[in-house]
């Protein structure tokens, strides 16, 4: 994010500011490839003409609308802002209540203020709106960041009343959309569950996409979405929206398909019990809604996601990561240092770069043998590990690994002393009972004690050793029964809003004092997978079901919106802890390495020829990482689409290299087998195709082959996939021209 800071500032030494007199005009807000086009009507009103690709000839827009209405005198073009009040019969992107009594509020432009054409990285637009009559004004901030074709959207409300306004809906982004049908893809799911993809025809009405949870908001629904014009939505053609909201608190997306088929999207903060008073020449400033469209598929939209998120948005977004070894699957609670020590040993034995201790470590007057108790309490465990936590890093490191530690600083299990200590910091409704969740409680983060409290467990831990240089960071449950000790009386419906404030400042100030520490996003696996905390992360560990025949299906859809370099991916056990299924170490190694490769496991449990497997593989992944980290994802054949196969490719960007991954997820009889056709080659390369990670078999021609691109793009490769759980990997890589 900070590089965006600085592109700003170069930025807006260009700016223009448009002359509020002229009649009709249009605004663009320009990717390289789509672009989102505003005009500017002889009413001062501001419309969308029009988002897509971007084409020529758009001078026509100055006065041709999307649509007609036979209900409307006049040309329908959707309000870039359509607030309560006007013609507006939908959901309002802003509700809010004037100091007179006033319900209503009519906007007209005041000025633009724009980049001139021509600039590069990201071209900051902000259209200024101010009410006909009262003295309210609303910033709509539009970033296009060129080179990845995003584009977001964020408000700015400004009260310059003498007195407080209310604001009772305070939505990010408007879009409207038109198409014959609208078919809608939600991610929604459970603990070890998460980022199931969820397709629906939407029909007249509105459908919701949304949390109340607080905290852990995206583990039943993540605030994102994609939205397939016309037709179900494929890989690799058909007009595509994808849609996410960086804001990691309550959120609503709303659908609304009105009368005229006309699609309504609005997404922003859940205005659910949190009516806000915004007192006299403040502002309030809504987190941003992320946009971005293809016209051949969700594969390239994905891609324009990644690119963007990689280069914008997380922590070292454009270097590869390290192999973790996570100690959770494999010691749970159960360790001393011998245990640890052994893990380490065997970690380094394999080639596994970083060792993280789990949950447990902690609490002495209520030792966190359980999750019953000591979460609080952050001074290391005596009995377990009588030398500390240096000596664990400091043996890790002695062993060529880094060291990373787990911490949930944002909660409290009754039984600590920091529960008894400061009940005054717990979440709570005055004079009401609270339940707990995995028996814990969750810590007010409006307090800015609470606050400094946070971040302090962060630096207390990290200071632990100058060894650690990993922090897991979790939540473990929602919140119920809300309530603030720390908030007045009438604010308490600022708490929801609050909270997540609270949240980002302790992030702030973290990532600032501690810019080397690898930080993984957790929340009882992906409870807290959204863009509004991943800046602060360079990873996010997408669920707790490491199976891999349901991680299939929870990396493909969570990669849909979410990068792979930055999904946590791990090899555990088999049997499976979650789920029971059986799986090959071959199938669980190729599933985990379609992003950030790692271990979850007790090393002391795998059989020789496994480890042996482990260890050879790691090292080949090691080689061949950047391309799966900075490379494009193509997703080939969904496993939503057939249970039966799914196939996955990620190509460098110079399309020197690719790797192809294909597995069977079923028993389909034995007489075919699957082909798949390759994309995002270079046809006019040669490829030399290797199948690695080879266990009992090859699934391909046994050795290597070369084949031109074209050859792969048109005929494909045809694998001997025939069983449950067999999987393909193949490593493309460009062959010299033959110079004559
Ligand atoms: C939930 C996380 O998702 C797990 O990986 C593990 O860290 C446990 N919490 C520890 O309590």
């Amino acid at each position: 994010m900070n590089r965006k800071v600085i592109v700003f500032q170069v930025v807006f030494v260009f700016l223009s500011f448009f002359s509020l007199n002229a009649a009709k005009q249009l605004i663009h807000i320009e990717c390289s490839d789509i672009s989102l086009i505003l005009r500017q009507e002889d009413n001062l009103k501001i419309s969308i003409v029009y988002f897509g690709n971007k084409f020529e000839g758009t001078d026509a827009l100055l006065t041709k609308s999307y649509q007609r209405r036979p209900d409307n005198e006049e040309e329908f073009s959707p309000a870039l802002y359509p607030a309560y009040g006007g013609r507006y019969y939908m959901e309002p992107v802003l509700k809010v209540s004037l100091p007179n009594g006033v319900e209503t509020c009519d906007f007209i432009i005041d000025s633009i203020v724009q980049p001139h054409a021509g600039s590069t990285g990201i071209s900051r637009t902000v259209l200024i709106l101010k009410d006909k009559k009262y003295p309210l004004k609303v910033d709509v901030v539009l970033d296009a960041y060129t080179a990845e074709n995003v584009i977001t959207q964020k408000i700015k409300v400004r009260n310059y009343f003498a007195a407080p306004i209310v604001l009772e809906r305070f939505y990010a982004s408007y879009m409207p959309v038109f198409a014959d049908q609208y078919f809608l893809t939600q991610f929604n799911g459970t603990w070890a569950n998460e980022m199931q993809c969820n397709e629906i025809l939407l029909t007249q009405g509105t459908r919701v996409i949304e949390s109340k949870k607080g905290v852990r908001t995206t583990q039943s629904e993540n605030p994102s979405f994609m939205l397939s014009l016309d037709t179900e939505a494929q890989p690799d053609r058909g007009e595509i929206i994808l849609g996410s909201l960086a804001w990691s608190g309550n959120y609503k997306i709303n659908f609304e398909l009105d009368e005229f088929n006309s699609l309504n999207i609005l997404a922003g903060i859940n205005p659910y019990a949190s009516s806000y008073k915004l007192e006299s020449m403040k502002s309030f400033t809504t987190p941003q809604m992320i946009w971005t469209y293809s016209n051949t598929g969700y594969g390239r939209a994905s891609r324009n996601l990644h690119d963007w998120a990689r280069n914008y948005v997380l922590r070292n977004g454009n270097q590869v990561g390290k192999v973790v070894l996570n100690s959770w699957e494999g010691a749970y609670f159960s360790f001393d240092e011998k245990t640890i020590k052994n893990m380490i040993d065997n970690a380094a034995e394999m080639g596994v770069e970083t060792f993280v201790l789990d949950d447990g470590w902690f609490g002495n007057d209520y030792p966190r043998n359980s999750d019953r108790q000591g979460l609080g309490d952050w001074q290391v465990n005596k009995k377990k590990l009588p030398k500390g936590i240096d000596d664990l890093a400091a043996y890790a490191v002695s062993k060529g690994l880094k060291f990373g530690i787990w911490i949930e600083p944002e909660m409290v299990n009754p039984q600590s002393n920091l529960a008894k200590e400061k009940p005054e910091w717990i979440v709570k409704s005055p004079g009401r009972e609270i339940t707990t969740l995995r028996n814990q409680w969750v810590l007010d983060l409006t307090n800015p004690d609470v606050q400094d409290f946070v971040s302090g467990v962060f630096k207390n831990t990290v200071s632990l050793s100058s060894d650690i240089s990993y922090i897991k960071w979790d939540a473990n449950r929602y919140i119920e029964s809300f309530g603030s000790s720390y908030l007045p009386e009438d604010k308490q419906s600022h708490f929801w809003i609050e909270y997540v404030h609270g949240l980002y400042s302790v992030y702030e100030r973290i990532v600032k004092a501690f810019p080397d520490i690898e930080i993984q996003l957790c929340a009882s696996g992906g409870g807290r997978l959204e863009y509004g905390a991943l800046p602060f992360h360079n990873e996010f560990w997408a669920s707790d079901n490491t199976d891999p025949f349901t991680r299939i299906f929870i990396q493909y859809a969570t990669n849909i919106i979410y990068p792979p370099k930055a999904t946590a991916s791990h090899v555990s056990i088999s049997p499976n802890h979650q789920t029971g299924n059986s799986s090959s170490i071959k199938f669980r190694f190729d599933v985990a390495m379609m992003g950030r490769l790692g271990l979850e496991l007790q090393p002391e449990d795998l059989t020789e020829k496994e480890l042996g497997f482990l260890k050879t593989s790691i090292k080949k992944y090691k080689e061949l990482r950047h391309i799966t980290h900075l490379g494009d994802w193509f997703p080939l054949k969904s496993p939503y689409a057939s249970d039966k196969y799914t196939a996955t490719q990620f190509v460098t960007k110079d399309k020197s290299e690719a790797l192809f991954f294909s597995y069977s997820l079923d028993y389909h009889g034995r007489t075919w087998m699957p082909n798949f056709v390759l994309q995002g080659l270079d046809p006019n390369k040669t490829y030399k195709v290797t199948e690695i990670n080879v266990l009992d078999k090859y699934y391909f021609w046994g050795t290597t082959k070369t084949f031109t691109g074209a050859y792969l793009m048109k005929v494909g490769v045809n694998l001997n996939l025939l069983l449950r759980g067999e999987s393909c990997v193949l490593h493309l890589q460009e062959q010299p021209t033959p110079v004559f």
